[in-house]
């Protein structure tokens, strides 16, 4: 199968990923932290390589400043939900936010009277412009996706972490769709929280994510458990990252992980990685934009954005054609809202939804014209 969901997760994984999650499961996955054996210190220093690893690549001020979880989501939950907003306090957003972060903002509105404001605009520039406009004093936090996983649009980080600075809000980052798509560099782009999964740009396996602190913002752990230390708190212990990670972590996972950052490195880096990904998805827009029945929603210029590319064909629904092209030419796109409903709101595109197309490092160009020559026929076997 041509698998084009690239924004849904990385697939397929590379072979050391799973050699290193097997390696785990085989060979010394012990509990990490949690006894003082070898197997147990073996685990151990996994994650703490692992989180090295992604503090350097993230430029956060070190590894203890990383907290694993299964997912973006959790992540995300945990930044948002665990901040110490006060009753009534404002928080800025944008209308191209994921449910994992529109529904964590939802639960602030109910239970403590936040007011929340998503501001947006026609591209990410003007996005960037309308969150600083909104960023008067007293807002307190503010959430970005810092590139949308529905048009790959990026947001420029700089304008807002600037103002940000200036009123003493946080910024929290939602790498979703940019982490190991795009450099992200915490201290000189200004992100306080930065969130993100672990099986997307950063190639590991499904069940990993993490959350980058740059600095202490007061987060309520919303977790509470066993940490292998401190065993006689009865609080969660204030040390980093044990304050934010209760229960026994996901060694295989972390250990694919950090497999899925050497083989980020061996492909060359983020630099060719997305070099690779513009080409695919400059062959694609060229390809399909100039077709009168076919709209892509969003920027055409391959400048300014992640492998993500939403269209729809006139006449069939987003659903109809991801069945097409899935039972009859065996490709992979996702259709639908995407957990994206204010976009989809935003650009009049709810009814029917859209069709996704997204790329990775190993998708090949033959592929994607293949994509094309696809939608093409649907597109006029419609018309
Ligand atoms: N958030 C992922 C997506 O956009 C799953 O498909």
């Amino acid at each position: 199968m041509r698998y084009f969901d690239q924004a849904a997760t990385s697939f397929p994984m590379a072979k050391a990923v799973a050699d290193a999650v097997s390696e785990a499961i085989l060979a010394y996955g012990a509990n990490p932290g949690r006894g003082g054996h070898k197997l147990a210190r073996q685990a151990a220093d996994t994650l703490f390589q692992a989180r090295k690893r992604l503090a350097a690549f993230f430029g956060a001020p070190g590894p203890e400043h990383i907290w694993f979880y299964p997912n973006a989501t959790y992540a995300l939950n945990q930044a948002i939900l665990g901040f110490p907003l006060q009753q009534g306090d404002r928080v800025v957003s944008t209308a191209f936010e994921h449910n994992s972060v529109l529904r964590p903002l939802h639960i602030l509105e109910k239970e403590k009277q936040a007011t929340i404001v998503y501001a947006s605009g026609k591209t990410g520039d003007e996005t960037a412009a309308a969150v600083v406009e909104a960023m008067t004093p007293g807002t307190r936090l503010v959430v970005i996706n810092h590139a949308s996983n529905v048009t790959g649009e990026i947001v420029p980080l700089k304008p807002i972490a600037t103002k940000a600075k200036e009123i003493g809000a946080v910024l929290l980052v939602d790498a979703s769709q940019t982490a190991g798509k795009i450099a992200i560099d915490m201290e000189q782009d200004g992100i306080d929280l930065l969130a993100c999964p672990g099986h997307k740009g950063l190639l590991g396996p499904q069940g990993t994510g993490l959350l980058a602190a740059a600095r202490d913002v007061g987060l309520k752990p919303l977790v509470h458990g066993g940490t292998g230390h401190y065993s006689e708190h009865p609080e969660q212990p204030d040390k980093w990252p044990e304050r934010y990670e209760a229960g026994t972590a996901n060694t295989p996972g972390i250990a694919g992980l950090l497999a899925g950052l050497q083989e980020l490195e061996r492909l060359g880096g983020v630099e060719a990685v997305h070099a690779h990904e513009m080409e695919a998805t400059r062959i694609f827009l060229e390809g399909i934009s100039n077709h009168e029945h076919v709209h892509v929603v969003g920027s055409l210029s391959p400048q300014g954005r992640v492998a993500v590319v939403s269209f729809a064909i006139d006449g069939v629904s987003s659903q109809e054609t991801a069945m097409i092209l899935d039972e009859h030419y065996d490709m992979a796109v996702r259709a639908g809202l995407h957990c994206a409903p204010k976009l989809h709101n935003w650009y009049k595109t709810a009814e029917d939804g859209l069709v996704r197309a997204s790329f990775g490092p190993y998708t090949k160009q033959e592929d994607v014209s293949a994509l094309v020559d696809a939608i093409t026929d649907i597109a006029d076997a419609f018309r």
